[in-house]
C-alpha cells in the first residue's frame, strides 16, 4: 500500500496487517483519481484548452498573434534562423522568439522555439528563488544521442516575403514549407501534406511579464445586507487573460510558488489522413490513442504526461502513469509519420479527429480524417523533431538513431525472473530456489525487494533476516542464477547511516526552493533524494556499488531502481514540488520527467563500475522512464491488479512501450495488488512468456505464488510456457538483438508489420514476435477456450504445436481453439527461427547447447531468417565477437551464411566464440514441407569443404497435426557456412 504511515510499519507489522488489507483489495480499491491533477485543475493546461476554444470558436477569423520577421529569417546550411514576434497587446507590442528548424542527414527536421528576455536572463524571479531564469534547453543532453548531424545539403526557395520552401530528406523527397505570418509548419513528403504545426493557430509561448499587483479593495465588515454592494466593490475579473494561476497554484494543499510565473508552451499539430495515431507512453489504454475532446467514445481528458506513482491505476484513461516518451506515430494505410515533443516538464496532449482530410492524397485512397492534437507543456522551450517515414519501421529507425536504441540486455534477463514483496530470508531465497528445480521449473533470477535492507537503509542487509547473504548468492550461482535487489532514490535521513551523512555532506541531495536539502516521506520514512543531474552525484553513486562497499553483492548481483518519479509520499500528487530545485538551479517542474531517466543512468553507470576491469553489460530495472531510457534497461508497468482486465491492459501497454523505442517491457505476471486465481495466474504466465521482460511479481499482503504451489493441472500449464519461452530463447535474443540495430519492436502490433492492411490497425491485442513470424494472441478472459486471431495477409499460417496449416484469409478472423493448456500461437509462412530445445534450469546452462532450426515454408516455397549469439553479457560483440546468421530455403536448397557477410576467417575468436565452435545445428524442422518429400529419406550436407548425407523423415501427420520433414542430426557447425540439398 502507499500510504505514508503504513511505510513506516516494519515487515513484520505489515504482515500482521494484511489480513485487514486483502479484504480491503477484494472489494477492489482503486486509484483516488482525486489525487492526480485533471487538465482543469493543472492552471496552463486550463489556459491552453480555454485558449484553443476561444481560437476554435472563432473558426477562420481567427488568426495565431505569432509571424516571422522576413527581414531577418536565413537560410543556410541545412539551418534556417529568424525570429517570431509575439503581438500580445492591440498597441503593437511584441516580444521576440528566436526559431531555429534544423534538416538532419538522418532525414529529421526540428523545430525549437526559445524566448529572449528568459534567455538573456531579463526577467525577475519572485520569492527570492535561485533557480534558473532561462527555459530548461537541456532535455537534449539526456535524450538525444545522435541523428542531428545537419544536411547541409537542404535546400531552400523563398516564396516573396511570405515564406521559404526547404527540400531535404532521402532524394530531396521531404519538404518543409514555413510560413511567415501567421507562423506554420507544413511538412510534406512526395509533394503530399503530412502533417502541419500550428495549423489551427494554437500556438502559446507564455511570456515573461510581472506581476502587477492588483488594487485589494478595502474589506468592509458587512455581513448581511451589504454583503451585495461589498461585492460589486472588489473589481471582477479583468478582461482578457485568466490570470488566477499565473503566479502560483494550489492542490491537495501544496502551493507551488511559481517564481517564474506562467510559461507555458503549445502547439497544435495536424496530421493529414491519417486516423490512427500512437505512442506517448505510459497510458493505461489502446494502442491506437482516443480522441479527447468530443467523438466516439472518446476521453473528457488530455492525455498526461507528469511521470507519477499512481497506486493501482486505473484502465483505459489517458491518466498519466511512471514513465513518459512524448513520441507519437500517425498512421494511415502505407504510411507512417511521426513527432518528438522533446520537453520534460509536466505535458497534456488533446487529440480530436476531423472529418473532411485537407490533405489531397487522402481524397483518392485512404482515410478522409485528419487527427489534430494539441500539446501542451507547462516550462521549458519548444523543441520538437518531426518524422516522415513513410514507414513503422523507417520512425522506429530514426528514433533510434536520436535517442539510442535498447541496450544489448543480459543475456539472463530475457530468461524468467521470480519476484516478490518480499523473499523474506536469504534462507527463503535458497528453499524458493531449490523448489523451481525440484519442480523443473526454469528460471534465471530471484529478486529481493525493499525488505530484505535493515530499515529500508539501501546498502544495508537485514541483519538477522540476511545473515549471509553471499552463500544465497553463490547457491543461486551453482546453476547460473542470479539476485537483483532493489535500491530506491530516497535515502533515509536517520543519524548513524554513511549513505545519508555521505550524500548531505556533499550537497548531493535534490534541493528544496529555499535551497535547503529536501525531505519528504518514502517507504524509510524522512528522506532525501539524491540528484543524479548533478555529475558528482553520479560518481559518488558509483562508489556506493563497488563490491567491497556494498558487502553481500557478487558478480552476480544485480539492480532494480523504483520509485524514481520520485514518488514522495507527502508530496503534491506523490511527487516532489515543482519548485524544488535540481543541479544548475533547473527547477523540478523543468526536469521531472526525466527525472527517474537519470536515477537510472546513475545506477546503470555504478554497475559499469563495480570492479576495476570488469566490463559487463548491466541489468537495471526502472520503473520510470523517459525517451533514452532504453539505452540503459528495462521497465516494467508498474502496480497492476490481479484480475483479467489488468491482464488484458498489459499487452496494448507494452506493445506502445515497443513501438515507443523502449521495448525491453514487461507487467508483473500475475498481477500486483490482490491473488489471481489459478486460471488467471496460468493464462498470465502464458502471457508473460510473450513480454520482453518477464517477471511475476506480487505485493506484500498477497498470498505466496510461487509456481510450484500450484495444483495440477496449472503447474504443469506453468511450467510449459516456461519452457516454451526458454526454448525460444534464441530467437528472443536475435529480436533484442535487431531492436539494439534499428530501434525496432521486439513484439510488433499489426500496424508495425502490415501498414498496408488497415483492419489491423487498431488491433493490440495479438503481435509478431520481432521478425521470427510467430503470431501469438495471449488469452486475457477467464472460461475463454476459443481465440480469433487477425490474419494480416496472404500468407500460408500454421498452427506452433501441430504444423497444421489453418484455412486463413486475408483480413479475415480466425478461430483457434485454446483449452487452457495452450496458447494460441502461429507461424507465418516464409520464415525460419532458431530454438533450443533441451530443456535446462536456466539461460547459462543452455549457453552452449545445439540449436534446432523451424523452417516455416512460405506459400512460394521460400523461407528466410536470422540467429545472432553473443556472449549475452560483456562487450565482445562491439569487437566482432558474435555469431550472425542468415538462414535461407530457395529452391531445393536451405543455406546458413554470414548476415554481415562477415569472412569466418576473420573473425577474432575470443573464449565464447571458440566455444560455440562445437556448437551445432541439431535438427530442422520444416514445416509445410512439400508432400513430395513424402519418399525422401536423405539429403546432402555440404559445409567446410565436406560433404555428407542427412537423414531425413517425412512425417504426414495425424488427423490433429500437419504434414511436416525433420532432418536430423544435421551437425552443421553454427557459426560456419552450410547448404542442405533437398533434390
Ligand atoms: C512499488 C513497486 C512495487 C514494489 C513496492 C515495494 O509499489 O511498484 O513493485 O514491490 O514498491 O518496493
Amino acid at each position: 500500500m502507499r500510504t505514508p504511515s503504513q511505510s513506516l510499519l516494519s515487515w513484520s507489522a505489515l504482515l500482521c496487517a494484511s489480513g485487514l488489507l486483502s479484504s480491503l483489495f477484494s472489494v477492489g480499491v482503486a486509484v483516488k483519481e482525486n489525487d492526480f491533477k485533471k487538465c482543469h485543475q493543472s492552471g496552463f493546461c486550463k489556459r491552453n484548452r480555454d485558449y484553443a476554444d476561444k481560437a476554435i470558436a472563432q473558426g477562420s477569423s481567427w488568426q495565431a498573434p505569432y509571424k516571422i520577421l522576413p527581414t531577418e529569417a536565413s537560410f543556410k546550411n541545412g539551418l534556417f534562423h529568424a525570429t517570431i514576434l509575439k503581438s500580445i497587446d492591440d498597441k503593437g507590442s511584441t516580444v521576440e522568439l528566436p526559431l531555429t528548424v534544423s534538416f538532419h542527414k538522418s532525414g529529421t527536421a526540428r523545430v525549437t522555439i526559445d524566448e529572449k528576455q528568459r534567455q538573456e536572463k531579463n526577467i525577475e524571479l519572485r520569492h527570492n528563488s535561485q533557480a534558473r531564469k532561462e527555459r530548461y534547453n537541456e532535455a537534449e543532453t539526456w535524450a538525444i544521442v545522435g541523428g542531428t548531424t545537419v544536411d547541409v545539403d537542404a535546400k531552400g526557395s523563398y516564396s516573396g516575403d511570405s515564406g521559404i520552401k526547404i527540400q531535404y530528406g532521402p532524394n530531396s523527397t521531404f519538404e518543409a514549407d514555413i510560413k511567415y505570418d501567421p507562423y506554420s509548419i507544413e511538412f510534406k513528403r512526395d509533394g503530399y501534406a503530412q502533417l502541419k504545426l500550428n495549423d489551427r493557430g494554437l500556438i502559446n509561448l507564455e511570456h515573461w511579464r510581472p506581476k502587477v499587483e492588483k488594487p485589494v479593495a478595502e474589506e468592509k465588515k458587512d455581513d448581511g445586507e451589504n454583503a451585495e454592494e461589498k461585492k460589486e466593490e472588489f473589481p471582477a475579473e479583468p478582461e482578457g487573460e485568466d490570470e488566477s494561476t499565473w503566479w502560483d497554484e494550489t492542490f491537495g494543499g501544496n502551493t507551488d510558488s511559481k517564481p517564474r510565473g506562467p510559461e507555458s508552451v503549445a502547439l497544435d499539430i495536424t496530421f493529414f489522413g491519417y486516423d490512427h495515431v500512437y505512442g506517448i507512453p505510459e497510458h493505461a489504454g489502446p494502442l491506437s490513442l482516443k480522441e479527447t475532446r468530443g467523438g466516439d467514445d472518446a476521453y473528457t481528458e488530455p492525455y498526461r504526461l507528469y511521470n507519477s506513482d499512481v497506486f493501482e491505476y486505473i484502465l483505459d484513461s489517458p491518466m498519466t502513469l511512471y514513465g513518459a516518451i512524448p513520441l507519437m506515430q500517425a498512421h494511415s494505410k502505407d504510411s507512417t509519420v511521426a513527432v518528438f515533443w522533446l520537453n520534460a516538464a509536466e505535458t497534456w496532449i488533446d487529440i480530436t479527429k476531423a472529418k473532411e482530410s485537407k490533405n489531397p492524397l487522402a481524397l483518392g485512397k485512404g482515410p478522409k480524417i485528419d487527427t489534430q492534437t494539441h500539446w501542451i507543456s507547462e516550462a521549458g522551450v519548444m523543441d520538437l523533431f518531426i518524422f516522415l517515414g513513410p514507414t513503422p519501421s523507417d520512425v522506429s529507425k530514426a528514433f533510434g538513431e536520436l535517442t539510442g536504441t535498447t541496450a544489448m540486455p543480459q543475456e539472463f534477463s530475457i530468461g524468467y525472473h521470480q519476484c516478490r514483496w518480499n523473499y523474506v530470508s536469504d534462507d527463503d531465497v535458497k528453499e524458493v530456489d531449490r523448489k523451481m528445480d525440484r519442480h523443473q521449473i526454469p528460471y534465471d533470477v530471484i529478486w529481493l525487494d525493499i525488505e530484505y535492507t535493515e530499515e529500508k537503509k539501501y546498502f544495508t542487509w537485514d541483519k538477522d533476516m540476511f545473515k549471509d547473504p553471499i552463500s544465497m548468492g553463490q547457491q543461486l550461482d551453482a546453476h547460473g542464477r542470479k539476485l537483483v535487489v532493489i535500491i530506491d532514490p530516497h535515502i533515509k535521513n536517520i543519524g548513524s547511516y554513511p549513505v545519508i551523512d555521505e550524500l548531505k555532506a556533499n550537497s548531493l541531495a535534490i534541493k528544496n526552493k529555499e535551497g535547503r536539502d529536501f525531505d519528504g516521506w518514502c517507504w524509510p520514512g524522512s528522506s532525501m533524494w539524491i540528484d543524479c543531474f548533478n555529475p558528482s552525484a553520479i560518481k559518488w553513486w558509483k562508489s556506493l556499488f563497488k563490491y567491497n562497499r556494498f558487502k553481500g553483492t557478487m558478480e552476480n548481483t544485480w539492480l532494480w531502481n523504483d520509485m524514481n518519479e520520485p514518488s514522495v509520499f507527502n508530496g503534491p500528487e506523490v511527487t516532489m514540488p515543482k519548485d524544488n530545485l535540481h543541479y544548475g538551479s533547473w527547477e523540478h517542474r523543468d526536469v521531472h520527467n526525466i527525472n527517474g531517466m537519470t536515477f537510472h543512468n546513475a545506477t546503470y553507470q555504478a554497475l559499469l563500475s563495480r570492479k576495476k576491469g570488469e566490463l559487463r553489460r548491466p541489468f537495471v530495472l526502472t520503473r520510470s522512464f523517459y525517451a533514452g531510457s532504453q539505452r540503459v534497461g528495462a521497465m516494467w508497468t508498474g502496480d497492476n491488479q490481479a484480475n483479467w482486465e489488468h491482464l488484458g491492459a498489459s499487452i496494448p501497454m507494452i506493445l506502445n512501450q515497443g513501438v515507443s523505442g523502449f521495448p525491453f517491457a514487461g507487467a508483473d505476471v500475475g498481477g500486483f495488488f490482490g491473488n489471481p486465481e489459478p486460471e488467471l495466474q496460468s493464462r498470465w504466465y502464458q502471457a508473460g512468456a510473450f513480454y520482453p521482460f518477464f517477471r511475476g511479481h506480487a505485493h506484500i499482503d498477497a498470498r505466496r505464488r510461487e509456481p510450484y504451489l500450484l495444483a495440477e493441472p496449472y503447474r504443469t500449464i506453468v511450467a510449459s510456457a516456461l519452457r516454451l519461452r526458454y526454448s525460444l530463447m534464441p530467437s528472443w535474443y536475435t529480436a533484442f538483438h535487431q531492436a539494439h540495430r534499428d530501434g525496432s519492436p521486439i513484439i510488433r502490433p499489426m500496424y508495425w508489420t502490415h501498414p498496408s492492411s488497415e483492419g489491423g490497425f487498431s488491433i493490440d491485442n495479438q503481435f509478431f514476435l520481432g521478425s521470427t513470424g510467430i503470431l501469438v494472441k495471449p488469452v486475457v478472459s477467464r472460461g475463454k477456450t476459443i481465440e480469433d486471431i487477425y490474419i494480416p495477409d496472404d500468407e500460408a499460417y500454421y498452427n506452433y504445436f501441430t504444423y497444421q496449416q489453418l484455412p486463413t484469409k486475408k483480413g479475415k478472423t480466425l478461430k483457434v481453439d485454446a483449452p487452457i493448456e495452450s496458447i494460441p500461437v502461429l507461424m507465418r509462412g516464409g520464415h525460419i527461427f532458431p530454438r533450443r530445445d533441451i530443456p535446462r534450469r536456466s539461460v547459462q546452462l543452455m549457453k552452449f547447447d545445439d540449436y534446432t532450426l523451424i523452417v516455416v515454408v512460405s506459400k512460394d516455397g521460400t523461407a528466410e531468417g536470422q540467429l545472432y549469439a553473443d556472449d549475452g553479457d560483456s562487450f565482445d560483440y562491439q569487437k566482432g565477437e558474435y555469431i550472425h546468421r542468415t538462414f535461407k530455403l530457395e529452391g531445393s536448397k536451405l543455406t546458413s551464411t554470414d548476415a554481415e557477410g562477415r569472412d569466418a576467417k576473420y573473425i577474432k575468436r575470443g573464449d565464447w566464440l571458440k566455444n560455440m565452435q562445437d556448437v551445432a545445428v541439431d535438427k530442422i524442422i520444416i514445416v509445410g514441407a512439400p508432400s513430395f518429400w513424402a519418399d525422401k529419406k536423405e539429403v546432402k550436407l555440404e559445409t567446410e569443404g565436406k560433404q555428407s548425407i542427412v537423414k531425413l523423415e517425412y512425417i504426414k501427420g495425424a488427423a490433429n497435426q500437419g504434414p511436416f520433414a525433420t532432418v536430423g542430426r544435421v551437425g552443421a557447425k553454427i557459426g560456419a557456412d552450410w547448404t542442405i540439398d533437398f533434390t
